[in-house]
């Protein structure tokens, strides 16, 4: 949450900060900022200048045009508000009282009221409502002391001010601070929140996530926790958190990685949507051959024993990553025979169930970046090695859309989905993505622990290949049906999504897709609960949604939209076409495939549905209100 953009080099800053910082509006869009040191040849001392605008970067943009923002030296925020509200005495950068220090943060300084109090103690006068705020004066309080002990302006005294005030600090940050009396001289530091130095020639851009240094470089320095660098046009300084220096070589960024093009399409999200065959033609062709011999399909880098070995899963994640791990689990369940457990990983975090032995932890998060899934992954490994059982078998995975997020230097073994960088805030290609990285495990246990035969997953795997053209084929014909369908229900206010068994977690989807781009209250529920406590919120004015495919759980489905319909609710069916599902008042087809691979098809009716609606209500399909794509906050 938040994106920071930092600059040093030999041209104007202002422009390229934008820039970065509109690639990284995913990251949140309640204010933006930026500041600049501009150096004056006659003095040391430099100008900063500070522009804050309320909104989204368009607005901070548009003031920029008329003001005059220079320097080679800058930071610039694009902020998703947690301390505060969303006004632009809010938005960062903040600055000491001198006006001489500015700071831009991502993170939550924890003991920020302890900080503010103490400060205020001093004279100092906050004109925000951040815990950021605290970090300028108590630098600004640093700056004074070390000056009166002999320091000289100078990128040193800044740095050493930064890790002096630093180690005052609890909570996580990724934070970047300019000087105006170090006109050379940037320092950035991180703890828990994501910083990347981008090394150019003779230029320094350091930013929350790699596409903010698309175009203007491919080298990278992904920060570790507790790190502080001084950069300055001449190199860059690294230290630990005891002072030493470190030294690392830079790691290659891959062309395509950062590519963010919105094509012809009108938003990203259902550029995304669209994306989705290919996705799946990736992935396949990544990890599945085109017949099975004695190569096991998708490789993944556990010993052969360890299939064997491990008793249960576990899975943690948060919202619709923890979707995708539901359909996991049934696969890893039904399929492959392993007993699986899917947390919320913020509630994993402070209560763990009892440990066991012989489990594999496996973390799901897009960005790899998501704080809880992050903090419940370490807790699990420090629970797991500080229990002392030595015959305790224990793995971790992570499944990650960013190979190059701080989940990969976390866990040491990573699936990489592969979707490409998804820009709309709605996870829609992500998720898919997820959903085949399961169906994979569950093929690679289930063929090395005996779990079905041959011919059962060589089955899965035929069904697999053609989800590509059947997935052409559902957004051709569900694009306009599922557009015209939207304007009937663009003004509802409560929609019900059911599903049973392995849709179960597409109907919880939905109706988070359906709440967060278009604010319509929605509610995903096992169809067979239905009865015992939802169905009395049924009458005409509510939309029920099922998913019924053809399976275990195809009449039960039915019966139970039937019940619905007896309620007088217009009832909307995500099913095949036939005499059984006539019941429905509209139909999205979708084509008769088995239970186990339906949930690739279902998902595609809900994107578009929540998509068009949406967009029939003029909103931010994107960039939904109050919400970022990446959530590096508890
Ligand atoms: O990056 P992650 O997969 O860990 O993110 C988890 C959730 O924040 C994310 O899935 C969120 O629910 C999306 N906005 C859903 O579209």
């Amino acid at each position: 949450m938040c994106g920071i953009v930092a600059l040093i080099g030999s041209r104007e800053v202002a422009p390229l900060i934008l820039e970065g910082l509109r690639k990284l509006e995913y990251r949140g869009y309640d204010s933006a900022g930026l500041a600049t040191i501009k150096s004056l040849d006659q003095e040391k001392k430099g100008v900063l200048t500070c522009e804050k605008a309320e909104g989204k970067l368009v607005n901070l943009a548009s003031l920029l045009e008329k003001t005059s923002v220079e320097g080679h030296l800058g930071i610039g925020h694009t902020r998703w508000a947690t301390h505060g509200k969303p006004e632009k005495q809010n938005a960062h950068p903040h600055r000491d009282q001198s006006g001489d220090v500015a700071v831009v943060q991502n993170g939550i300084i924890e003991n920020h009221n302890l900080l503010r109090n103490e400060l205020k103690s001093d004279g100092v006068n906050f004109l925000s409502e951040t815990d950021t705020e605290v970090i300028p004066h108590l630098i600004s309080k640093q700056l004074k002391k070390l000056k009166e002990e002999g320091c000289l302006d100078s990128g040193e005294t800044l740095l050493k001010a930064v890790q002096l005030v630093l180690s005052r600090l609890e909570g996580a940050y990724a934070l970047a601070v300019i000087w105006s009396n170090a006109p050379d001289a940037l320092v950035v530091a991180k703890r828990q929140a994501p910083l990347i130095i981008g090394l150019g020639q003779g230029e320094f851009l350091c930013a929350s996530d790699t596409p903010a240094l698309s175009g203007f470089t491919n080298a990278i320095l992904p920060m570790e926790d507790e790190e502080i660098a001084l950069l300055t046009p001449l190199g860059i300084e690294l230290y630990d958190s005891a002072g030493c220096r470190q030294q690392r070589n830079p790691l290659i960024l891959s062309e395509n990685e950062n590519a963010v093009d919105k094509k012809n399409f009108r938003h990203f999200m259902l550029k995304e949507i669209h994306e989705q065959p290919e996705t799946v033609e990736l992935w396949l062709a990544r990890h599945f051959p085109q017949h099975l011999s004695d190569q096991f399909p998708i490789s993944l880098p556990f010993e052969e024993s360890f299939y064997q070995s491990i008793n249960q899963i576990q899975i943690l994640a948060c919202g619709t990553s923890r979707h995708a791990s539901m359909v996991g689990a049934y696969l890893l369940e039904q399929f492959a025979g392993i007993p699986t457990t899917v947390f919320y990983a913020s509630e994993f975090r402070y209560a763990a169930p009892p440990l066991s032995p012989h489990t594999l932890t496996i973390g799901v998060t897009q960005s790899g970046e998501t704080a809880d899934t992050l903090a419940a992954l370490a807790m699990e490994a420090d629970r797991r090695k500080n229990f002392g059982d030595p015959s305790f078998i224990s793995r971790q995975l992570a499944i990650t859309n960013r190979p190059d997020s701080s989940i990969s230097r976390q866990v040491e073994n990573v699936l990489d989905i592969g979707a490409g960088i998804e820009v709309g805030v709605a996870a829609t290609k992500t998720f898919l993505a997820q959903l085949l990285s399961f169906y994979g495990l569950a093929i690679a246990f289930a063929a090395r622990r005996n779990s079905r035969t041959l011919d059962e997953i060589s089955s899965l795997i035929e069904e697999l290949q053609n989800v590509p053209d059947q997935l052409r084929i559902l957004l051709n014909n569900h694009n306009q049906i599922t557009e015209s369908l939207a304007h009937n229900f663009s003004d509802t206010k409560d929609v019900i999504f059911i599903g049973r068994g392995i849709n179960y977690p597409i109907a919880l989807e939905g109706a988070l897709k359906l709440k967060e781009i278009s604010y319509i209250h929605a509610e995903g529920y096992p169809a067979g609960e239905m009865k015992h406590g939802p169905i009395a919120l049924i009458d005409h004015r509510v939309p029920v949604i099922s998913i019924a495919t053809p399976g275990k759980v195809f009449e039960k489905v039915l019966s139970n939209a039937q019940e619905a319909k007896a309620r007088d609710a217009q009832l909307i069916g995500i099913a095949p076409e036939g005499p059984d599902t006539a019941i429905f008042d509209s139909l999205l087809p979708i084509p008769n495939v088995t239970e186990w691979i339906s949930p690739l098809l279902t998902v595609i009716p809900m994107q578009l549905f929540s998509y068009h609606i949406a967009a029939h209500r003029g909103l931010d399909v994107d960039q939904p209100r109050n919400l970022a794509k990446s959530v590096t906050v508890e």
